[in-house]
Parts: C-alpha cells; sequence; structure tokens
C-alpha cells in the first residue's frame, strides 16, 4: 500500500525442505537451475564429471545465507555410479523430491544419414538417453515408497520441429519425450509426476560448442537471428524458471507435459509466407 513501508517482501521459497538432484549442474543450464532451486529453498545436490566446476558453483550458493548445495562426482551414464549417488543423497538429507535428469550433448555434427557411425551414435545415446532412464530409475526406487516426488528430463523443442539438429541428438530427444510420457502414467500411480522442459537455443558450452566455437554473444546473435520471439534473448536462468515450475507445487497436477520454451518457434513455418513475398513483394 502506498506510503505505508518501503520494504520489499521477500520471495516465497517454493522448494522450502525440498531436496533435489540436478544431473550436468555443473555448467549451462543445469547450473541455472542450482542456483535457483537453492535460491528457492531446496537443499540442491549437483551430479557431474567436471568437478572443479562443479565443486565452484556449490561454494558460491553455499555463501549465501539460507541456500545449500554439494557435489558429488557422478558420470550419468554409468548406472552404479548413479545408484550410489541417489543412496548418498538420501543418506545425507533423509529424503529426495526432486530429480532433474538435465544432462544431454549434441555429439559430432552429423546432418546426413550417411555420416553415421555407431560410435558417436552410442555416446550420444549413453549420455542422453541412457543417463535419463538410470536417473529416473534410482529416483523412482526412492520416490514410490514415499508416494510423492517429480522427475524432470531434458528435451529439446527439436521434439516438435525438425531439421535443425543432428539425427542422432534428434532421435535421443524424442526418447526422452517417449519416456517423459509413458514414465508419467506408471509413476501416477504412485503420487509422481514427470515432465520434460524443452527449450530453444541458450547460449551455454553447449550452444557455442556446437556452432563451431563462436563467443556467447555470436551465438545468441545467431539463435536471436532464428527466432521466432523477437526483442529477448534465452537465457538458461530462464529455462530454470520452467523447470522450477515443473518440480514445485504450483504444477502439483501437471505431468506428462513436455514444456517448450521456445518463444513459439515450433508453432512456426514460415517458408509459405518467404515464397509469396518472392512472388508478390510488398
Ligand atoms: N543449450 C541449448 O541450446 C539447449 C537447447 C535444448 C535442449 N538443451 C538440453 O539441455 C540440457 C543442458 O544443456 P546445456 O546447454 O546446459 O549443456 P552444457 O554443455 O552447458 O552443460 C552440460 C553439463 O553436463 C555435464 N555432463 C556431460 N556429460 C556428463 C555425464 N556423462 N555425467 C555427468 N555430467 C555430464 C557437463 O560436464 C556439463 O556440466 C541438455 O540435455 C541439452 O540437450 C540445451
Amino acid at each position: 500500500m502506498a506510503g505505508t513501508t518501503s520494504s520489499v517482501a521477500p520471495i516465497a521459497r517454493r522448494l522450502e525442505d525440498k531436496v533435489a538432484i540436478i544431473t550436468g549442474a555443473a555448467n549451462g543450464i543445469g547450473e541455472a537451475t542450482a542456483r535457483l532451486f537453492a535460491k528457492h529453498g531446496a537443499k540442491v545436490v549437483i551430479l557431474d564429471i567436471e568437478d572443479e566446476r562443479g565443486l565452484l558453483v556449490c561454494k558460491e550458493i553455499e555463501s549465501i545465507p539460507n541456500q545449500t548445495a554439494s557435489y558429488i562426482h557422478c558420470d550419468a551414464t554409468n548406472e552404479a555410479e548413479v545408484s550410489d549417488a541417489v543412496d548418498r543423497v538420501v543418506n545425507d538429507y533423509g529424503r529426495l523430491d526432486i530429480m532433474y535428469s538435465n544432462v544431454g550433448i549434441t555429439g559430432q555434427h552429423e546432418l546426413r544419414i550417411l555420416d553415421i557411425n555407431y560410435k558417436n551414435l552410442k555416446h550420444v545415446f549413453e549420455t542422453n538417453v541412457f543417463s535419463a532412464f538410470f536417473a529416473a530409475k534410482h529416483a523412482s526406487r526412492v520416490m514410490i515408497p514415499n508416494k510423492r516426488g517429480a522427475i524432470l528430463f531434458a528435451s529439446s523443442c527439436n521434439t516438435e520441429v525438425h531439421g535443425a539438429v543432428p539425427h542422432t541428438y534428434c532421435a535421443t530427444k524424442h526418447a526422452i519425450l517417449g519416456l517423459t510420457k509413458n514414465l508419467a502414467t506408471e509413476l501416477g500411480q504412485h503420487g509422481i509426476r514427470v515432465n520434460a522442459v524443452a527449450p530453444f537455443g541458450v547460449a551455454t558450452r553447449f550452444l557455442t560448442s556446437g556452432y563451431g566455437g563462436v563467443t556467447v554473444e555470436k551465438a545468441e546473435e545467431m539463435v536471436c537471428h532464428m527466432a521466432n520471439l523477437k526483442g529477448v534473448v534465452l537465457k538458461a536462468e530462464d529455462v530454470a524458471e520452467a523447470a522450477l515450475y515443473l518440480v514445485s507445487d504450483e504444477s502439483k497436477y501437471v505431468s506428462g507435459v513436455n514444456l517448450l520454451v521456445d518463444g513459439g518457434y515450433s508453432i512456426t513455418n514460415t517458408t509459405f509466407g518467404m515464397y509469396l513475398k518472392e512472388l508478390y513483394p510488398y
């Protein structure tokens, strides 16, 4: 009310007391999500293979009053390591409420079917799909008896619009989507929600290296050029906000959803309009 006070109300902590594991959270979208979940009161556990970076992110989070984060070295493609990490979290914190399986790579930039090679195919499927299965399996092991929990997967707008990314990467994200929906039906019986977050391009290392080692600025310029929604740049923090919604109680009846964070990119198809423009310039 005007004139009553100048103090700003503290933000509601939407994940107070919850325990969240995020895989691949030493960098990029996972890192931004770890920071946001911790800000909202979750005890965050980062699983990654980049130990130095993961520990640094935790140290920075922990330096903020009332924020908690810890790091476990875990190769998300190794089921035994994922299983051990989940056990450690339950042992340390007594519960597991959220599993965000975020690890993902594009792999080699093979845009033609003739370029497909077994080694890359195996590596990308292991990193993107096997990791999701292992994360979901071992989170479910803890969540099912407790009859609660939220599992979130990293999908992509490439589940809705095709032709711009390598076949292998695209196929793994479709596999994630299939797992999201099938698992949502199984785990719904146990009160557990399963969703996916599907971003457009975010200029993390994933994208800058995917574009051939360009700078963040250049990657953002390229993404903005291609984007449907103009005047705004998609950041890792924006994807983190969508993730926060999907794991918080605000979405308590949302399950089996592939939440697009793509500024409407996947609903557009400008080829017809561009062709008409060429025929009838205006
Ligand atoms: N950045 C984008 O434009 C974009 C768009 C759509 C979807 N996504 C998806 O979002 C997710 C995160 O992408 P990002 O851009 O933050 O990537 P990123 O490369 O910035 O970060 C990925 C993290 O995963 C870790 N990692 C890789 N392999 C691992 C393994 N085997 N075990 C444990 N950790 C491992 C890396 O060390 C890194 O910290 C991915 O699944 C990606 O497919 C990204």
